[in-house]
Order: C-alpha cells, then structure tokens, then sequence
C-alpha cells in the first residue's frame, strides 16, 4: 500500500508505552522516508502522544516526537486501518507476569500478545513482516508464526524478533546510539528477506558493525538474558552490601576496587534498596519458569534468586529503620524521598519504594510520598494503604515534623536540598536512611542527624 503514498516504508507499531512509542518516534525522526504509525487501545494514551504533556516523561523525548508528529509520526486509535495499510507491524504491548493458573506468578501472561496476533490476521489483506519488541518467552515468535499463519486468507506472516534494550531516563540516547540492535529471523529465505528489510531501517543511522542477526530464539533468549545478567549484578552487590554493615567495609569501595577489573567495569555496582523497573523481575522469573519447564531445576534455582536477593534487601532496609528507631515506628511519621524505580522517570512498577511504604504501613507508620515525577502513579500503587500515606511535592514539607527521611530515588534534587533547614524542622533525633548512597553522609552527621547509608558503618550521635 505504500506504493500509493509518498512514503518508503509504511511501519506500525501496537501499544504505544513506553517501548512503542519512544522507538517509534527515533525511527520516524531518523527516516522521514517512511510512515510511522503507532496505535493503542488506551484512547487517552494516543490523546496524551497527541499533546504536549506526552504519557510518559523521558528526556529529551518530546523533541524528538515533535521533530517527527504530523509529519511521518502519527498516534491513533484506528488500529485495523492502520495493520491494513503498514508493511512492517512492530508489536510492543504489555506482557505482564501471569496472576493466575498454570505458571501464575512466573510465567509471561501473552493474552494481550495473542489478541493483537488475531487483530492483525482479521485486518489484514497482504503479506505482513511482524516484529516482536516486547519480550517473549523464548519461543514465543515461532508460536505466533503458526497462529498468524494457520489464516484462511492466504497471507503469509514473517515473524522476527527485535528487542528493545533502552533503559527508562535514558530513552533517547539508547535509541539514537545503541550499544547493539539485535534481529532475530528464522533462516529461511523470507526470513531472512525480512530480517534485511528490519536492518535496513536501522541502518538509517545505527552504524551496520552495531547490528547484530541471528536466530530468532538467540535473539528472544538474548533479551532475558542481558537483563537476567544486569540485574544479577545488582544483587551481587546488594548481597555484599549487608556483609559491609558487619565488617566495617564500605561497599562503595569494595565496588571501586573489583570496578578497576577490567574484566568487572564498572557499571551496574551501585549498591541500593533493591532493582525496580518492569522488566528485571519479570524477564527473570520468565527465565525461571522456561528452565523449570525443561526440568533445569538446578538452573532455575539460581536465577530465582536473584529475585530473593532483591525481596531480602527490600525487607532488611525496612528492618534496619526499625530497629534503629527504638524498634518501632508505629505513629512516626517518615519522609520518603522519591517514589520512582530510579531517576528521570515517573515510573514506579515494581518500585522498591512500594514494598518499602507497605511495610512501614504495616508497622502503622505514617508514610509521607515526595516525588518530583512519580507522585500519581505512587498514588494509584497504594491504594491498598492510603489510610497511612500522605502525598507531598515539596521535600521540605514532606520532612517536616518527621523523625526520619528515606532516600528511596537517586534524584539529583535530593542531594542539593538544604539539610540544616530539614533538620531544624524534624523531631530529634532525626534519621537519615540512605537506600541509594547519594547523599553527603559526614554532613549530614555534622547537622546533627544519624545516618544510615548502605553497606557502610553509621554515623550516630546515640
Ligand atoms: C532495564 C535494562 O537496563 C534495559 O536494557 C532493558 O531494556 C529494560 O530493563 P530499566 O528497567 O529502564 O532498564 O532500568 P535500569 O537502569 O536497568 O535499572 C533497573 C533498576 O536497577 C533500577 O531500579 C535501578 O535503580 C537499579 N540499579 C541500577 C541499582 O540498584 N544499581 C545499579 O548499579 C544500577
Ligand atoms: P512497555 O513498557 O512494554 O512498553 P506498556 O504497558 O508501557 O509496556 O505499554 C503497552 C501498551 O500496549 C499499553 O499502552 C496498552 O494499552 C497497549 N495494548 C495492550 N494490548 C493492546 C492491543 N490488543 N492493541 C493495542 N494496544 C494494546
């Protein structure tokens, strides 16, 4: 159909969250050859891609989707218009953990993945390339080859994989300079015609020795993988960080030290609260349940835990406060600083600071939320204990009258906030708990407050 237009390519994306529609912007702005369409369900998500306050925020990103928007990028409900017409139907809807029956709790919940395989087979007239973003269970692409392509139409349906490897708060410079694009297509020949025609629009700006192809599987397998392994890291250090608070090590300069490994770098070492973001846990526990199902206990054991590493670092936090805060915290009120998963986002799935605000719930405290980007969404996460959360923009107002502050979110504002006055303004003897290491912990003890950082000794005036 695209012959007919004054477009090249005619590329759709389904599901415009936060993979969708980022990636599908850098690649309308790139290539302004091509027609880039990118549809939901969620008619208020198009409505807000279609404004100036975008449904998500990331860096940068508006730029870049203003640069493109009515010219090659558009945003729409129509989603069988819009299948009918494209070519090439990259699809990045949600594939959440599954809740219920068989693999509950592990397993990838594909309904929404099924259902768009069966929106596009009933929209479609002609021969289709569809692109798997979202992550799938290894094995999930030749799945939804055999469905698209048990069609009565006569349409044949060439599913390759391409997963997204952008991190949240940097989407847009993982976009623009990758570290690798990785195409995974069966070996036949429209696979890899199909692969070709996928590294041919990455090749309109990612340099061709960053593009990697292969087989479909080692490209799905790739993606839990690279996210199995960062998050690995993460516990690794997290799991040194408890041994520190023993032995008087500083984990900062354990990490420093193996860091100068050139064989270990440097990244992904900082010892925190515990990893969030929608993909670590999930990818893992997706991992997990593949092994089990080839009865590779041994192996799925050992990337369980690294989930249990995680959870055990959540709860030993919270245990520290308490026990430092004369064993309860039943009626205080505790400031916590940042809501995020990390900095630069809004994103708060699977945000340690939600398992953090529950149990302090639990414990009766009285939990006040700030947040410079995050708040609505810690709003629509707590729910369940409202009754011991307050919301709060400002960090001044939030710390006042509260015997403690946890950093929960390396935002860059918490480190340049005027502690002398948050002190001035707390019950004494007030705490600080540093769950990302961020903060001026000697400085903060010369104000007057005690100080509990991450995998280092305390500094208490008690
Ligand atoms: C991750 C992967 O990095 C990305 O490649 C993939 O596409 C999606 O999943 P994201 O979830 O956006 O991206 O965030 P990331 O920067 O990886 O951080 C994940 C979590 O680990 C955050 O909660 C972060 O605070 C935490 N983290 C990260 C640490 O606790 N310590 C570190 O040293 C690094
Ligand atoms: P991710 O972080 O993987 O991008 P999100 O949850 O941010 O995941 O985005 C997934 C998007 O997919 C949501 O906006 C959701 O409304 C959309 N979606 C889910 N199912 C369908 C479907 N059948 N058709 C179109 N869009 C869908």
């Amino acid at each position: 159909m695209g012959g007919q237009s004054r477009f090249s390519k005619n590329i759709i994306c389904i599901g415009a969250g936060y993979v969708g529609g980022p990636t599908m912007a850098m690649i309308a702005a790139k290539c302004p050859q091509y027609k880039v369409t990118v549809v939901d369900i969620n008619a208020e998500r198009i409505d807000a891609w279609n404004s100036e306050n975008l449904p998500i925020f990331e860096p940068g990103l508006y730029e870049v989707v203003k640069q493109a928007r009515g010219r090659n990028l558009f945003f729409s409900t129509e989603i069988e218009k819009a299948i009918k017409e494209a070519q090439i139907v990259f699809v990045s809807v949600n594939t959440p953990t599954k809740t219920f029956g068989e693999g509950a709790g592990k397993a990838a919940d594909l309904q929404y993945w099924e259902k768009t395989a069966r929106d596009i087979i009933r929209a479609s007239d002609t021969d289709k390339i569809i692109v798997e973003k979202s992550t799938l269970p290894v094995r999930t692409a030749s799945a939804m080859e055999r469905i698209l392509n048990a069609n009565d139409k006569g349409i044949h349906f060439e599913v390759v994989s391409n997963p997204e490897f952008l991190a949240e708060g940097t989407a847009v410079a993982d976009l623009e300079n990758p570290d690798r694009v990785l195409i995974g297509s069966q070996m036949t020949e429209t696979g890899l015609k199909a692969c070709k025609e996928i590294v041919e629009i990455y090749a309109n700006w990612v340099p061709a020795q960053k593009i990697l192809t292969s087989n479909v599987w080692s490209s799905e397998l790739s993606k839990l993988v690279a996210n199995a392994f960062l998050a690995q890291r993460i516990s690794s250090i997290n799991s040194i960080s408890a041994l520190c608070e023993y032995t008087e090590a500083n984990v900062s300069e354990v990490a420093g030290a193996i860091a100068m490994d050139s064989r270990i770098g440097p990244k992904f070492l900082n010892a925190s609260i515990g990893f969030g973001g929608s993909c670590f846990k999930k990818d893992i526990l997706n991992l997990v349940y593949i092994c089990e199902s080839y009865g590779l206990h041994e192996v799925a054991r050992y990337w369980e835990n690294v989930v249990l590493m995680n959870d055990y670092q959540k709860r030993r936090f919270v245990k520290t406060m308490i026990r430092t805060m004369f064993n309860t915290v039943a009626g205080k009120r505790i400031a916590l600083f940042g809501f995020a998963f990390k900095a630069n986002t809004g994103d708060t799935r699977e945000s340690p600071a939600i398992d953090v605000t529950r149990q302090l719930a639990e414990e009766r405290a009285k939990v006040v939320i700030t947040d410079p980007k995050a708040l609505d969404n810690a709003k629509m996460d707590l729910q369940s204990c409202l009754e011991f959360v307050e919301f709060c923009e400002d960090p001044y107002e939030a710390a006042k009258g509260a015997h403690a502050i946890a950093l929960m979110t390396e935002w860059n504002e918490y480190k340049k906030l005027d502690y002398q006055k948050i002190y001035s303004q707390m019950e004494k003897p007030a705490f600080v708990f540093d769950g990302r290491n961020i903060l001026d912990h000697k400085l903060l003890f010369e104000i007057g407050f005690n100080v509990f950082p991450l995998g280092r000794v305390p500094l208490t005036h008690l």
